[in-house]
């Protein structure tokens, strides 16, 4: 019998997203190109402006990525050595590196059972007299329990640094993220996340105006002047391209986030009874960055899907507190049951604005062929 091709369904459509701003982008870049002025200016200064109305800030200062957005907000709260940091372990390296790299200690917290986000009753265990800030992560896109959050660490005078790289436009209590009483909060525009630049690209919103002076300093070499310097900083910036992309992009976030929204929805709902998903956060709505489904059959559904050209993917496979990264910090496998059962079990699906309705409905077919 003749074998059947399938067309690759990849995890997102990067070139198909493109397409649709090609046409604005283009100039822009041109624009750009033309005027000399690589590195901040004004089309930097426009997309601040409009990013922090889309999250509803007061300020917002654009960096070179959601790594050093991180970095910055650390540096700017002068956290360093015989600090304690508390993250989850479920995270990209960035968000604990960033830590390590202040000369801090991140200390981790098991996650919530239902949310996979960081969990307030295991936070409360972690916190010590050396407990300066609290990153949770918002993953997926799924907004974390920030009133869980805040009440333990409001009256211990503990900044919280929202980690918000997958969730531009994401809600929590009907307010969208980065317009809750953090000290900061922040952004990734890596090309793969829903608001994504052609490179990388961050950044990092507050409403304390002294805050956003020193991350704007620190993230310029702690210039006051062209050669004068009142901070120690770093090349942080947002280059100007880069501002001038995603200020196009910008334009449609909300419409992108709301087809993602309807495609997670329609997997979540062909799927029920068959998948277990992660659960929104109560007062929560996600901005679907990426939708996992959870399975202790894991490995070998993601090899079966491949078998018809469908790719997926695992956010993320290895709990940071395992890690030979971060192994100097002298956790073990064990430590937090919830975390590693999760990392053994998500698999992220393809899920992005352009989808197909033929390519969902093919990804959900074959799901239901393997359990069934
Ligand atoms: C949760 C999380 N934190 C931090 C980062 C770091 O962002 P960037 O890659 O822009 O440095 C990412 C992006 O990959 C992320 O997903």
């Amino acid at each position: 019998m003749k074998k059947q091709i399938f067309k690759k369904i990849s995890l997102m459509d990067l070139p198909g997203q493109y397409k649709e701003v090609e046409k604005e982008v283009l100039p822009v870049v041109k624009r750009v190109l033309k005027s000399g002025r690589y590195v901040m200016g004004p089309e930097v200064a426009e997309f601040e402006k409009n990013f922090a109305k889309f999250c509803h800030a007061k300020y917002c200062i654009g960096t070179s990525s959601g790594t050093e957005s991180l970095l910055l907000t650390l540096m700017a709260l002068n956290i360093g050595l015989g600090d304690e940091v508390i993250t989850v372990p479920n995270t990209f390296t960035a968000t604990a590196e960033v830590i390590v790299l202040v000369g801090a200690t991140p200390v981790f917290c098991d996650i919530d059972p239902k949310t996979k986000n960081m969990d307030p009753k295991s936070l409360k265990t972690k916190i010590t007299k050396r407990t300066k800030a609290v990153i949770p992560v918002h993953l997926h896109g799924n907004p974390v329990d920030l009133d869980g959050i805040y009440k333990l660490t409001k009256s211990k005078k503990i900044a919280v640094i929202e980690d918000a790289a997958q969730a531009h436009g994401a809600r929590y209590k009907g307010k969208v993220i980065g317009s809750h009483s953090s000290e900061f909060v922040c952004f990734s525009f890596h090309p793969v996340k829903n608001l994504g630049a052609f490179g990388d690209a961050g950044a990092v919103v507050t409403k304390n105006p002294k805050l956003a002076e020193v991350v704007r300093k620190l993230s310029n070499h702690g210039r006051e002047d062209h050669y004068f310097h009142s901070l120690v900083g770093t090349t942080g910036r947002l280059d100007a391209i880069q501002g001038a992309i995603l200020d196009v992009k910008l334009k449609r976030l909300n419409k992108w986030i709301k087809a993602k929204s309807r495609w997670a929805g329609y997997y979540k709902k062909k799927l029920s009874g068959i998948c277990r998903f992660i659960e929104t956060t109560k007062s929560g709505e996600s901005a679907h960055h990426v939708v996992a489904v959870l399975t202790s059959r894991r490995d070998e559904l993601s090899v079966y899907l491949k078998s018809f050209g469908i790719e997926t993917g695992v956010h993320y496979p290895t709990p940071l507190h395992i890690q030979p990264a971060y192994k100097f910090l002298g956790y073990k496998e064990g430590d937090f049951p919830i975390a590693e059962k999760y990392a053994k079990e998500t698999l992220s699906l393809p899920l992005y604005a352009h989808m197909k309705q033929k390519d969902i409905d093919l990804i959900i077919e074959k799901i239901r062929d393997f359990y069934l």
